[in-house]
């Protein structure tokens, strides 16, 4: 059952144009299909088109009926029998959005009619083609009741509006850009909408609407800002101008995924758009400017050129998500930006990598083509674009994209294209470098040094992890930013070096050992091993922000496991810690990122079994240890940064809140009546959500007096916003009192809380699968819960299901007495009867990989 990219086969017909109309009602839609179609293989006899849970009403071959011998329905497809070289097809159907909580093809949000067609969906919607390289003229005609969906919206520019008799009215749009089906959209509600506009660098003149829920027009001026911003970098960085007359962004709130670039019409989740001071975090406002930025970015790098096929995903994925990532760098902090994309993909990504669910970027099977949205293929993606970067240089570089655009526009092509174009621009031959493209795991880079006579050597040494089929793989070839440094931190030499053999020497001529600085700036995704003590001097004094970041975290990951191997604090650690405090000169946002201890998974990821029991142990002593030690400096830094008043989303502002929270955080490890007062009183008179949430996860987790009322006012002041109680739910799901499964269990039947939209899903039980806590509690009462979940939710949504599942991705890597609890609740979800292809494949694989 699973799907192979050497099975690819070019389409037998493709379709030139496709016009629809749309006849809205309360129980179901009527969806009129006229396609001119063209074979183009010509000993193909039947036309095959894809065809899920849709009601065929009628088909006419040239405008005579088709009769039934002509046709025959099939599981997944609609086959026409014998048909000619060029024809056209009407296909009437009926299908029932209101019913469809699978949020895939056209929908209900609320009451506002909306789709999601990537990657497979639009076949849930109209017999048709479904595949990326089969690209059609659309043009799209909506009838609906005019009182309850004022606003008709389509793909394209508007050409038509017209009024009916009876209560009903109706709008044409036309595209005409040729498109895969992934990328049509529609959109029918009652919305409200903000306006603005964009002179492009060659003077045509963009009209930018977004819509929302009524009464939500004034929480999207950051979003538009982003817009802006996204369209004036791109033509700045990339040369490329938006193409239609108009650009449409339409927030909904029940979304499977972050955002939909469908051509002229994005549909966002609601949490990607919304933001002011008093619900949004500073978080969340950055993530809004990053995924208006990715989609609109896909105008080019998606849509104008697409994929061939779904295995090409990370060709438009990791390419955009490398550019959203140089767009925020470029507007915010580059230095900030790199940690924390790094951070993500280490998070993530690398734990993906180190299961039976690793991939390569580009697959070459699956079962579930939704369920490769995922870290590796977006994330780890982006860093295969970013080494491409590093090799050719910024000028190279993009007169590669300017030829890949040149020869690629308007096609469906494959990660190969794009690697032709760089190759041949940058002339640099790429034959090793693919291996990033289909090899999976991340690997490792051993560090020897040696220094003798004013020489000194490096010998690196890669580390490649087998495939999960337990096939051998093969060294990679990457750029290694390094620098070599002097006692006062200054680099005697700095350098990319090309890494390319399994192991290789270099050596550099040096008057005194230098301290080494390697893998700056994260030039290249692999786990450095490197046994040194030079850590408290790099946190110090490289000039490579991400490698002084880098060093703290080594340092306290080393730290910590000396502690769970039963040894005390090493006060070195401490020290370098308290030197961190001192510094004044540094950014508020950098230092904060200085002062932040290894994430529990960043510990995980380093054990060979893991216990976490044994990493919160730990990881809490010495946070706890480290509050006692600083108690006055942190004071100082909170006292100092913490500015009730000011709600300015400049860096500054930004960067205060920043190191205030760490340093409140930090603190509550002491659980004192003193940090309790602090918390609470942060909480009180907070002006942005960002104080008023830190607050409140604080007092959560240290004073179940305080935090009952602070979440007693949270939830009645807010119980109404969706999007803030999210963030009310997460709280409480990431809790690390006592008793927090039975809450998660009872805040299932919470009046502010539903389990047909996925973000409150993934705040409650998604967070809950990631507080390690209690999740992994030896009882496994955690596991049993989140392993009903996944079976219950399989029912409503299997997407959402699969996401969920992937919690159990560290299966394999937990201790004797977790996996056998787990075992036992994946066995369990593999029995249930009609379990989705989405769920299967995630637990089988993790099961027996
Ligand atoms: N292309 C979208 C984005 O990256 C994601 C769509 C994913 N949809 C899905 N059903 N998995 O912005
Ligand atoms: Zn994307």
């Amino acid at each position: 059952e699973s799907i192979y990219l050497k099975d690819y086969k070019a389409p037998k017909f493709t379709v030139k144009t496709c016009d629809l109309v749309f006849e809205l009602y309360e129980e179901h839609t009527q969806v009129t299909n006229l396609m001119s179609i063209e074979r183009v293989d010509a000993g193909a006899k039947d036309l095959v088109l894809d065809s899920i849970d849709l009601e065929l009403l009628e088909i006419y071959l040239d405008d005579e009926k088709l009769p039934e011998k002509r046709y025959v329905i099939e599981d997944e497809h609609l086959r026409v029998l014998d048909v000619g070289d060029a024809f056209k097809l009407i296909i009437i159907n009926k299908i029932y959005p209101q019913l469809n909580s699978e949020l895939e093809g056209l929908y209900k949000s609320g009451n506002i009619f909306c789709t999601q067609n990537e990657p497979e969906g639009f076949r849930r919607i109209t017999p048709y083609l479904d595949r990326p390289d089969v690209m059609a003229v659309f043009k799209t005609t909506l009838v609906a009741d005019k009182e309850r969906y004022p606003v008709l919206l389509s793909n394209g520019n508007r050409e038509s509006n017209f009024k009916l008799d009876d209560g009903r009215h109706g709008a044409t749009w036309f595209d005409p850009h040729p498109k895969p089906s992934y990328l049509f959209a529609l959109v029918a509600g009652d919305l409200g909408v903000v306006q603005d506009k964009f002179v492009t660098a060659s003077g045509k003149y963009v009209r930018l609407y977004i819509y929302t829920d009524r009464g939500n027009e004034s929480k999207c001026k950051h979003a538009m800002k982003a817009l802006k911003d996204a369209m004036k970098w791109d033509e700045e960085v990339y040369g490329r101008e938006y193409d239609l007359e108009l650009y449409n962004i339409v927030a909904v709130d029940s979304f499977n995924m972050g955002a939909m670039e469908n051509k002229g019409l994005n549909i966002f989740n609601s949490a990607y758009v919304l933001a002011d001071e008093d619900s949004a975090t500073d978080a969340n406002f950055m993530g809004i400017q990053s995924v208006i930025a990715h989609e609109y970015f896909h105008n080019w790098t998606g849509n104008r050129i697409t994929c061939r096929d779904w295995f090409q995903l990370t060709l438009k994925e990791g390419l955009t998500v490398f550019r959203d990532q140089c767009f925020s760098a470029d507007l915010n902090s580059k230095e900030v930006q790199r940690i924390e994309d790094v951070d993500a993909l280490r998070e993530r990504q690398f734990v993906e990598d180190a299961s039976p669910t690793a991939h390569p970027i580009q697959p070459d099977s699956y079962m579930a083509i939704n369920n490769f949205y995922t870290a590796t293929v977006y994330e780890k993606g982006a860093e295969v674009i970013r080494m491409l970067h590093t090799l050719l240089g910024e000028q190279k570089y993009r007169k590669a994209m300017d030829l890949y655009f040149d020869a690629f526009d308007g096609q469906a092509v494959r990660t190969d294209d794009f690697l032709w174009a760089i190759s041949e621009a940058g002339g640099i031959d790429l034959e090793q470098f693919k291996r990033w493209y289909y090899q999976s795991g991340t690997p490792k880079l051993h560090v020897d040094e040696k220094f003798e006579d004013g020489k000194y050597s490096l010998t690196l040494t890669q580390k490649v992890p087998k495939a999960v089929d337990g096939s051998e793989q093969k060294p990679y070839f990457f750029p290694l930013k390094m620098a070599l440094l002097d006692e006062s931190g200054k680099e005697i030499e700095a350098k990319t070096l090309i890494v390319s053999k399994e192991s290789e020497e270099f050596t550099f001529k040096v008057e005194k050992k230098p301290v080494l600085s390697i893998n700056r700036d994260f030039s290249a995704p692999v786990i450095v091993e490197q046994s040194h003590n030079d850590y408290a001097f790099l946190m110090k004094h490289d000039t490579n922000s991400y490698v002084r970041y880098e060093s703290a975290q080594s340092f306290g990951l080393q730290t910590i496991e000396s502690m769970m191997r039963g040894k005390p604090i090493d006060e070195e650690f401490v020290n370098a810690f308290g030197h961190i405090l001192d510094e004044d000169k540094l950014d508020h946002s950098f230092k904060a990122l200085l002062m932040e201890l290894p994430s529990v998974s960043a510990i995980m990821q380093r054990q060979e079994v893991v216990d976490f029991e044994l990493i919160y142990e730990a990881k809490e002593r010495l946070q706890k240890h480290l509050a006692l030690t600083f108690k006055e400096k942190l004071l100082v830094i909170y006292n100092e940064n913490h500015t009730p008043d000011s709600k300015e989303l400049d860096a500054l502002n930004i960067g205060k809140r920043a190191i205030k929270n760490r340093a409140l955080k930090l603190l509550s490890a002491l659980e004192s009546d003193e940090v309790i007062a602090i918390a609470n009183a942060q909480y009180n008179s907070s002006v942005t959500m960002t104080d008023r949430i830190v607050a409140l996860d604080v007092l959560e987790n240290i004073s179940p007096e305080f935090s009952t009322v602070a979440l007693g006012h949270f939830y009645k002041k807010y119980n109404r916003d969706t999007l803030v109680m999210n963030k009310y739910f997460s709280i409480l799901a990431a809790s690390h009192r006592e008793g927090t499964l039975d809450r998660v269990m009872a805040l299932q039947n919470d009046p502010a809380y539903n389990e047909l939209v996925p973000n409150l899903v993934r705040s409650l039980i998604g967070v809950f699968a990631r507080n390690y806590k209690h999740f992994h509690a030896k009882d496994g009462y955690g596991y049993k819960f989140v392993a009903d979940k996944i079976i219950d939710i399989d029912k409503i949504n299997p997407q959402m299901a699969s996401g969920l599942a992937g919690a159990f991705k560290i299966y394999k890597k937990m201790n004797k007495v977790n996996k056998k609890l787990i075992k036992t609740e994946l066995e369990r979800i593999l029995l249930e009867p009609s379990l989705s292809k989405n769920v299967y494949e995630i637990v089988s694989k993790v099961l027996n990989g």
